[in-house]
């Protein structure tokens, strides 16, 4: 069995490339590590944000295709992506600076493991922020996770006075800069949506060597499971490689892919030759993988899980400045060897960022 060391990066799709960087970049205070465009289709951006020069596990990526219709979550789909902060002050903090940017905030919320803030980005794509502690050893043991049904404390669910209390906590200063006590420090998990937690689970520890670190149930929604999966050895979970999937009725909906949605989600494989024997394991199980796609920064192998949702295998080489001054990233259009022929076409097609 291959084990990934975590998440490689997220893809999602926006329809305004402006508003995006505006966004991700000047307000969440992320780099703008690459601006590229989709290799598919070199008429939309293709926009890398990040932290360390797009170090594998900070990265989120966009596929912006300008005016795209909205999709909606669903099963084979990323209900939400959870970036990480240092603690409850950090969260605090960027409640203030987002509700006086005009964006709305839900939380704080305890969550046991960590404590959340949940919002939107301009798309609607559903973001968090947790902190980085207490940790998944709270309710068992840190060399056993995982192996015991766990149920939050009754007033961890929303409707306590508890909860509703703490909801209200917010920084009592404006925050005009991200300063460096509220830094995101990269993608802390991300949770999907399956039909069924029990076949997921054997395909996520099968196909991605993720282990099994907490059987629990929707805080929001006590009647449906919610599992989690990550790097996890010797009592120790990897950051960036939490992965969680809210057990959703077989009957609901599907997800549809669209602005505000999540495209596909990487994990990571050291190099080229650790994906090439994880093509052939993954194709010898049965599952359909497309070739190794040459990224430019990474290769890629791609897949979808049981319930339909992308995922893919990228290297964690050779990284963002292979086209590129490490100092200058993502200040001017990178375009691959096969598109150069065309840049002035390319970037006459694409909007001015700011
Ligand atoms: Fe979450
Ligand atoms: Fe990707």
């Amino acid at each position: 069995m291959r084990n990934t060391i975590g998440f490689h990066h997220v893809t999602m799709v926006s329809g305004d490339a402006p508003r995006t960087v505006r966004f991700y970049r000047d307000m969440l205070g992320l780099g703008l590590v690459k601006r590229t465009v989709n290799f598919d289709d070199p008429s939309a951006y293709h926009l890398y944000f990040g932290l360390e020069g797009g170090r594998p596990g900070t990265l989120l990526t966009f596929f912006d295709w300008t005016g795209m219709p909205k999709g909606h979550p669903g099963i084979g789909g990323v209900h939400h992506v959870a970036m990480g902060v240092a603690d409850e002050t950090a969260l605090l903090k960027w409640k203030r600076r987002l509700n006086d940017g005009g964006i709305p905030t839900s939380g704080p919320i305890d969550r046991g493991y960590f404590k959340s803030l949940y919002f939107n980005d301009p798309d609607g794509q559903i973001l968090e922020l947790a902190t980085a502690g207490p940790g998944y050893a709270i309710d068992e043991p840190a060399d056993a996770l995982g192996q015991t049904e766990t149920r939050p404390e009754p007033n961890q669910l929303q409707r306590s006075p508890k909860a509703r209390a703490y909801a209200l906590s917010i920084h009592p200063e404006p925050v005009p800069e991200v300063t460096q006590d509220m830094a995101i420090t990269g993608i802390h998990h991300i949770s999907a949506i399956t039909s069924d937690v029990a076949r997921a689970n054997e395909f996520y520890q099968s196909a991605l060597g993720l282990r099994l670190i907490k059987k629990s149930i929707n805080q929001d929604d006590p009647s449906m499971p919610h599992h989690f999966w990550a790097r996890y050895a010797n009592g120790k979970v990897e950051p960036h490689s939490s992965w969680t999937m809210f057990g959703f009725p077989p009957e609901w909906h599907h997800a549809e892919g669209g602005a505000g949605q999540t495209h596909h989600v990487a994990f990571r494989a050291k190099n080229a030759e650790e994906q090439l024997a994880w093509r052939e394991a993954l194709l010898s199980s049965g599952v359909q993988v497309s070739p190794v796609m040459e990224r430019t920064y990474f290769k890629s192998i791609y897949f979808h899980d049981l319930d339909g949702l992308l995922l893919e295998i990228a290297t964690d080489g050779p990284g963002f400045s292979v086209d590129e001054d490490p100092a200058l990233l993502g200040e001017r259009l990178a375009l691959p060897a096969w598109l150069e022929a065309g840049r002035a076409g390319i970037e006459k097609s694409l909007v001015a960022l700011p």
